[in-house]
């Protein structure tokens, strides 16, 4: 057995559901979660087992080529969830609340939150912010909306942090980083996401909190793992340090057009057997 073999899962479930999140934590299971921003690529992480589908505002670097997360807009977001929460068989869908859309408090989180959840067919939200975010996150969950909190470097406040940095250095901003969790729990978040945090701090914070952590650049003593797909299959030149590159999917691809292109030149295709006749 290697060193990083996992404990016997339990049955998996036929579809992951909340309550699964929060057994997996009791039972030691790591959760695992990858975003996905369309049908074709959920299809394919659905099919791979993987438990939470992450509807990113990542989808503004990612697809839609700015250089943050604070141009995407509600309606940047509901056709991706829409096309995700239609994809996805088994896995739980979650949906990032844009910057500009909850933070002006429950009113206006919950409006957002209740637009998203009638036009997609997600299974919750995420929203940034720890004791700053608390009442739209009770709000929420009050509404029966499931929401996960994410805490650590916050992509949506980067101009406020300096840019991505990891959070929660030194003994108080440890401190509050954990009350943030605490606070996050108590609203009634339903998971936290702890972004580029100590490895020492994101393990203290998963002991301390009864939801599960998912950690990204936040070391393995989370309850669970997060990355942006392209990083995890290396669509990209290059990728944050804590992500791991299981594939160099973006070569492979260029390769495929190249190829494509060359034979189109050479007139290698389309042949017979990809031809119609009369
Ligand atoms: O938008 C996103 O992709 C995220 C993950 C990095 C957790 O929030």
């Amino acid at each position: 057995m290697s060193a990083h073999a996992a404990p016997e899962p339990a049955a998996r479930p036929k579809r992951v559901r909340v309550h699964h999140l929060a057994e997996a934590k009791a039972r030691g299971e790591k959760i695992t979660m990858l975003t996905a921003y369309d049908a074709v690529t959920a299809r394919i992480f659905d099919a791979a087992g993987i438990d939470v589908l992450l509807v990113g505002d990542s989808i503004g670097n990612v697809m839609h080529g700015h250089t943050t997360t604070l141009p995407v807009t509600v309606d940047d977001m509901i056709p991706a969830a829409r096309a995700v929460a239609g994809a996805a068989q088994r896995a739980l869908v979650i949906v990032d609340l844009p910057f500009g859309s909850y933070e002006a408090g429950p009113e206006q989180a919950l409006a957002t939150a209740v637009r998203v959840m009638k036009s997609t067919g997600a299974a919750g939200v995420k929203l940034e912010g720890g004791r700053r975010s608390a009442a739209q996150i009770r709000a929420l969950t009050d509404a029966g909306i499931p929401v996960v909190g994410h805490l650590g470097y916050t992509p949506q406040s980067e101009n406020a942090l300096g840019g991505p940095r990891v959070q929660g250095r030194g003994d108080d901003a440890a401190a509050t980083l954990t009350e943030d969790a605490v606070a996050v729990q108590d609203a009634g978040a339903i998971a936290v996401v702890l972004e580029m945090v100590p490895l020492e701090l994101a393990a203290r914070v998963t002991e301390e909190v009864r939801i599960p952590t998912i950690g990204i650049g936040a070391g393995a003593a989370t309850d669970g793992q997060v990355l942006v797909w392209t990083d995890m299959a290396g669509m990209t030149d290059w990728s944050p340090r804590f992500a791991r590159r299981y594939a160099e999917l973006g070569r492979v691809l260029q390769q495929a057009a190249e190829d494509y292109a060359d034979e189109v030149r050479s007139g290698a295709f389309p042949d017979a057997g990809t031809s119609f006749e009369r």
